[in-house]
């Protein structure tokens, strides 16, 4: 052991320190045969290490006689050889100490010189020395380093360590950074002098401001010259979460059509972030939960926003809502989204009835209000701007009043009877573009007034009726009409109070109320009367009722109701009716006349005579209309004085009524003559009654005397029409009578016709006498024959009562 490192320092020292000491020991080296070399490794080849003869102390001449020669122990590299004319040592093969020793501090190469003849051995140790002939090597060409941004100042982070194959001082001595912002090195020592750098994070990296950095790391050693080598750093940024998505505007503005469709487009929001990776993928949101979000969708990654509801102004004009903006590890940031509705027209406007007085009164005056309409219309601006109309044809019209109000007044005077209901038909417009328009049916009746009398619908009604009549029987009907409603128009007929003969009405007739038919109470005598009139009312059932009046005339048609009734001769007994016929009485000669009357009228009171039965059948005819008797030939001596002659007077009604008559006639010039006939007058029982015919019959003849006399005062003081007849009992056209009729006139033999016709226009002048001219005018010419219809009988009634009036 203490030999060994006795040895080591030998080697260090020798031949640089000149002591005596050391002197001794290499002595002792040289003794033992061993000699010791110092040399820098990588020396050239041939280079010179030592003199072998001289520090051996041999002859240089014995050298190659004596075959010197370097060789090894082991068979090993020769690295020297002997120059044998010099004797000195040189270098033979490369040596590099790196190669040889690595890392040992002492590099040794042991080479051994043998001479021969006499065989010697010498031993030589060659000292290798370090020379700084490698640089500082890391182990890759770059180094990649990961680090977060968020690291903080201070970090460290370790760095590979470079190598240098030399030793001692040209070993690696340190290390140095490029400058930059962020990092400073910090070198660091192993055992056995070894150095390593880290990097220490001088400032906070910002991987938004630089995620990259390149940074040339070098190591030196401490040779001279100095050798380096380097390694490339590549520094990533890791990117930490500490950016905000930003938003491009904090806040966003977007107009829109309402009733947009589906899906449409509003607008885009956008917002950053700096981060990379998730920390930089933005999510967009809407910042809470509300009917919002109903209407508008955000797509969460490309921050469109788009419809997905109805989008109706006039239920929201404008929407603002709060979107945020997050990255994925949860970092946001909040906008404001304002969207403006546009308004487009797209509500009608509506009509609303506000009041409406319905029915109306028919007499309201016009510009009275009977409706209030209030119109509305959603939208805004012009489109809610509305005009209000009314159809032309009807009595309204709208008045504007406050706001959208209207009043619907009456332009006119309405009719319930011309209209009863209006069907008003209100039409809004408003004024956008294009126009909407709606319209309302306001149904409006008119209700009654009663303003309408009932109104007959004749001016006069006239009834006709066959006498003995059924007390009941209907004569005729009236009817009114009251276009008014209800009980304002219902009718009710009645009798006007009055009098016929004396007696009231309604003991005559009766009229149904409701119906307004005429019914006789009790059975009519043409004979006592041939017509009245009554007045019948029409009142309606208003409060207060209106009326109108009607004359109704009721004319009663004669019947043939009455036998014809023989004035001359007398009725049967009186057998004093006994006419004389002069013997002289030539044919031809009137002799006696029937005079009969009828209380009918008309045909039912054309009498007829005819002889039914005589004594002498050839000797008396009787005119057929006349009744007069004549002879139809001279008397002769031969003829019975006493003739009996049977008359039948006929009426014309049908069926027809008849009486009969017996005559007595005595063909005589001298009553005396006759005793048969005083015993005939004899026969009479009566002779009382006799003498008060007598009486009569002279009072009668007195007094048609005196008529007679007044009747022709009156004739020739009135006008009278030429061809108006009236001998007779009844009124016979002159047509009708026989043709020899005239002839008699003149004849002067007439006296008892012409009484008679006295005695029967007495106290009937005027009627009676009228009627029969009217019969004779209108009818008979024409043709020839007495029926009469009841219009014709109508005529001249109304003529009759136009004259009465006259
Ligand atoms: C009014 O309208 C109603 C219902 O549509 C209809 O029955 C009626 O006849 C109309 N009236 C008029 C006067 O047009
Ligand atoms: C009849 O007319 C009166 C006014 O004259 C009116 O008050 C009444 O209502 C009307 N009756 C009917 C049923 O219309
Ligand atoms: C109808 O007659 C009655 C009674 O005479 C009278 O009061 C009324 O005014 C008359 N009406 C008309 C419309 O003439």
């Amino acid at each position: 052991m203490c030999l060994l490192l006795l040895a080591t320092a030998m080697g260090y020292i020798t031949f640089k320190l000149h002591c005596c000491v050391l002197f001794v020991f290499l002595s002792i080296i040289i003794v033992n045969g061993d000699i010791t070399y110092s040399i820098q490794e990588e020396m050239k080849r041939g280079s010179i290490i030592g003199n072998i003869a001289k520090d051996l102390g041999l002859e240089l001449g014995g050298l190659s006689s004596r075959k010197a020669r370097v060789d090894t122990e082991d068979n090993s590299v020769n690295y020297c050889s002997i120059n044998i004319k010099t004797g000195d040592l040189i270098i033979e093969e490369r040596i590099d100490r790196e190669a040889l020793c690595e890392k040992k501090p002492s590099c040794v190469i042991k080479q051994e010189v043998v001479l021969e003849n006499p065989l010697q051995l010498y031993r030589i140790n060659i000292q290798i020395q370090d020379i700084n002939d490698n640089s500082p090597q890391f182990k890759e060409e770059s180094l990649k380093l990961e680090i977060q941004e968020s690291a903080l100042k201070g970090a460290s982070f370790l760095l590979d360590e470079a190598h240098d194959a030399d030793i001692g001082d040209n070993a690696v001595k340190g290390y140095s950074l490029q400058k930059n912002d962020y990092f400073i090195l910090n070198v660091k020592s192993k055992g056995f002098g070894r150095k390593y750098g880290e990097l220490i994070l001088d400032k906070e990296l910002d991987r938004e401001l630089k995620k990259e950095m390149v940074l040339l790391l070098s190591a030196f050693d401490g040779g001279s010259p100095q050798r380096s080598g380097t390694v490339i750093l590549y520094i990533t940024v890791l990117d930490a979460n500490d950016n905000v998505p930003v938003f491009s505007q904090t806040v966003y503005k977007a107009s829109l059509r309402e009733n947009s469709p589906m899906d449409t487009v509003v607008l885009k929001v956008s917002a950053t972030d700096a981060d990379d990776g998730v920390n930089g993928e933005v999510t967009y949101g809407f910042d809470h939960v509300s009917d919002e979000n109903q209407i508008f969708s955000l797509n969460p990654t490309t921050g469109d926003v788009t419809v997905v509801g109805a989008i109706d102004y006039e239920k929201k004009s404008s929407y603002e809502i709060e979107i945020s903006a997050k990255d994925g590890l949860g970092l946001a940031s909040y906008a404001t989204l304002l969207i403006e509705i546009k308004d487009i027209n797209d509500n009608a406007p509506v009509i609303f009835l506000k009041s409406l007085s319905n029915p109306v009164p028919e007499d309201v005056s016009a510009g009275t209000e009977v409706g209030i309409i209030n119109v509305q219309d959603r939208d805004s601006e012009n489109n809610r701007q509305v005009r209000c109309s009314i159809q032309q044809n009807v009595p309204f019209k709208l008045v504007p009043s406050i706001k959208n109000y209207y009043s619907l007044v009456t332009t006119g005077h309405l009719d319930r009877e011309l209209v009863s209901d209006y069907n008003i038909t209100i039409t809004a417009t408003d004024e956008g573009s294009p126009p909407l328009s709606s319209s309302k049916t306001v149904q409006l009746s008119v209700a009654d007034i009663n303003d309408n009398p009932p109104v007959f619908e004749e001016q006069s009604y006239s009834a006709y009726v066959a006498e003995n009549n059924k007390p009941g029987s209907t004569l005729c009907s009236v009817s009114a009409r009251d276009p008014d409603w209800r009980q304002n128009g219902t009718v009710i007929y009645s009798l006007l109070p009055g009098e016929v003969n004396g007696s009231p009405v309604s003991s005559y007739l009766s009229v149904n109320g409701d119906k307004g038919v005429i019914q006789a109470v009790r059975s009519f005598d043409y004979e006592q009367f041939r017509d009245f009139k009554v007045r019948v009312m029409a009142r309606d059932n208003g409060s207060p009722p209106l009326s109108s009046n009607v004359t109704v005339s009721v004319f009663i048609a004669d019947m043939n109701d009455n036998f014809p009734q023989t004035l001359y001769p007398t009725p049967e007994g009186s057998s004093f009716m006994t006419e004389l016929v002069p013997k002289a009485a030539h044919g031809g000669s009137l002799v006696s006349k029937v005079i009969a009357v009828d209380a009918d009228s008309g045909q039912n009171a054309w009498l007829s005579y005819h002889i039914v039965k005589s004594t002498d059948p050839g000797l008396f005819s009787i005119g057929l209309h006349s009744g007069e008797i004549r002879t139809q030939r001279d008397i002769s001596e031969s003829d019975s004085m006493k003739q009996n002659l049977i008359v039948a007077v006929k009426d014309n009604g049908q069926p027809s009524l008849s009486a009969t008559r017996s005559m007595y006639l005595l063909i005589s010039d001298n009553l005396a003559e006759v005793p048969e006939l005083k015993e005939i007058s004899y026969d009479e029982k009566n002779s009382k009654l006799t003498s008060y015919l007598i009486i009569a019959l002279v009072s009668v003849s007195t007094f048609f005397l005196t008529f007679i006399i007044i009747i022709l005062g009156v004739r020739f003081c009135r006008r009278r029409k030429p061809r108006l007849l009236f001998d007779g009992a009844v009124a016979i056209p002159s047509a009708y009578l026989p043709p020899n009729y005239a002839d008699v006139d003149g004849t002067g033999t007439l006296r008892s016709t012409y009484n008679y016709d006295a005695y029967l226009t007495t106290g009937s002048r005027t009627s009676d006498f009228k009627f029969v001219s009217s019969y004779n005018d209108n009818t008979l010419p024409a043709d020839q024959t007495l029926k009469k219809s009841a219009s014709d009988f109508a005529e001249s009634f109304e003529e009759l009562e136009a004259c009465t009036e006259v």
